[in-house]
């Protein structure tokens, strides 16, 4: 397995360029199945992530190809002659429940191996389902699978989340499209990866109105056509980089990155100590003095601070001046990356959802592991700045979602490498 070493070296400096987005690329394509008509994505990020809904897309026998160059990926789902996504495909990723709405939606059967249990929480798929119901789905669990059927095809419904999962709500407004009738969301989920969704949607000719709000309208339509989209930037990546010179000192731009997407990340950086201003070709990040200041974080479902970028802002605070409490309000279990973190010299106290990090002046490089995508890239960051070696191993949590690591930080002048394992 690979290992990544970071060597704390001292400011950054120069310009990131931002990917496309895993999280909306990895709904967008499965939206594929929602029309006979080639669906082509561009901007899109190569990651291991989006070859796992790759091969599970080819599977069920839609072309997919474009992989290699990257960045364009173009799909067609004429022939459909498969409607089970096997375990084996679908363990590998959560993502993977996207395929039932579409399938569903488009030809009134489909099989989907229930995920698995995941390194991050329960994360359990009852909102999904619940909203496919909603829609006239009978669903059938048997044997680690879902057994959906719709015979006289779904019928608009009108359903409320409890909480919002952007997950579920992904799933049923991909339903909704080719439902009967009018269908409503409430207390939908708002991220850009949902805004995304809905444009890529409507440029196929689903009739949606409300996304970016939480309550979405859709009027079924009989089919849907094909589109050329470019998949929205990737803001957890955005904000991940930013928090590089945040951590070690210096000054970077963010190309392609954009404050609509981080405005809440920004709030809680600009209270630390850091500068964030708009430049024309994307966001320029600059720490303002020695040493960042304490910031109390809680995660909520956008627009508030996004759970994803919980494990990065961590390491920041934990050199900053005073006690930081970071509450996780999405998740249970998602601060596997606080041990690590104590491993490198940092004073973190853990209990149930909330970390309490009372910063040290300096972390100390370490050999660590990484526990999941977040938690890998969190590492990273903290050895930037750290003395001596941070030794990342199992760093194949990174690939999942993050293109280009090495390289993206050491044209900034990090001094970074990736070491082969067997
Ligand atoms: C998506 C993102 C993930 C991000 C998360 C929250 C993708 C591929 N992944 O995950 O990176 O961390 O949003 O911003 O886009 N829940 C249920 N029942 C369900 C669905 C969810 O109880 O049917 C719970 C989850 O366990 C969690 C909460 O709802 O506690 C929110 O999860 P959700 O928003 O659905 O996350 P994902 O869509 O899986």
């Amino acid at each position: 397995m690979d290992s990544i070493i970071v060597t704390g070296n001292g400011p950054l400096n120069g310009s990131i360029p931002i990917a496309g987005a895993k999280n909306a690329c990895l709904t967008l394509m499965p939206a594929t199945l929602l029309s006979e008509e080639p669906l082509t994505l561009t901007n899109a990020p190569r990651l291991s992530d989006i070859r796992t809904m790759t091969t599970l897309l080819q599977s069920l026998g839609a072309e997919v190809s474009g992989l290699q160059d990257g960045q364009v990926l173009a799909m067609s789902s004429h022939d459909i002659h498969n409607h089970t996504a096997d375990y084996d495909i679908v363990r590998k990723m959560r993502a993977s429940i996207l395929v039932l709405g579409p399938m569903l939606a488009r030809d009134g059967h489909a099989i989907v191996s229930l995920p698995g249990g995941c390194a991050i929480g329960a994360r359990p798929v009852d909102l999904h389902l619940k909203a496919l119901e909603a829609m006239g789905a009978e669903l059938d669990l048997r044997e680690g699978y879902v057994h959906a059927k719709a015979p006289g095809g779904l019928k608009g419904g009108t359903f409320e989340f409890p909480f919002v999962s952007v997950g579920a709500t992904e799933n049923a407004l991909m339903a909704a499209t080719l439902a009967k009738g009018t269908s409503v969301l409430k207390n939908a989920a708002r991220e850009p990866e949902i805004v995304d969704l809905a444009r890529c949607l409507r440029k196929m000719g689903a009739q949606i109105e409300g996304e970016g709000t939480s309550t979405l309208t859709i009027q079924g339509v009989d089919r849907l056509g094909g589109a050329t989209h470019p998949v929205v930037t990737d803001r957890i990546e955005l904000g991940t980089y930013m928090l590089a010179p945040a951590i070690a000192g210096g000054e970077v731009e963010l190309l392609g990155g954009r404050l609509d997407l981080v405005g809440a990340f920004v709030e809680k950086l600009d209270a630390a100590g850091i500068d964030v201003t708009e430049t024309s070709t994307g966001l320029m990040v600059k720490r303002r003095g020695d040493r960042v200041q304490a910031v109390d974080v809680e995660t909520e479902p956008f627009p508030g601070f996004p759970t994803d970028l919980q494990a990065q802002m961590m390491a920041l605070l934990c050199t900053a001046e005073g006690t930081s409490v970071l509450q996780e309000k999405i998740f249970e279990n998602r601060f596997m990356h606080a041990p690590e973190l104590i491993r490198m010299g940092a004073e973190i106290d853990v209990q149930g959802g909330t970390a309490t990090v009372t910063g040290v002046n300096r972390l100390k490089g370490a050999p660590v592991m990484a526990t999941d995508l977040r938690a890998s890239v969190s590492l990273i960051l903290a050895g930037l700045a750290a003395e001596g070696d941070t030794t990342v191993s199992r760093v194949y949590h990174l690939d999942r979602g993050y293109e280009h690591v090495v390289r993206k930080l050491s044209g900034v002048g990090a001094k970074i490498e990736r070491i082969k394992g067997e």
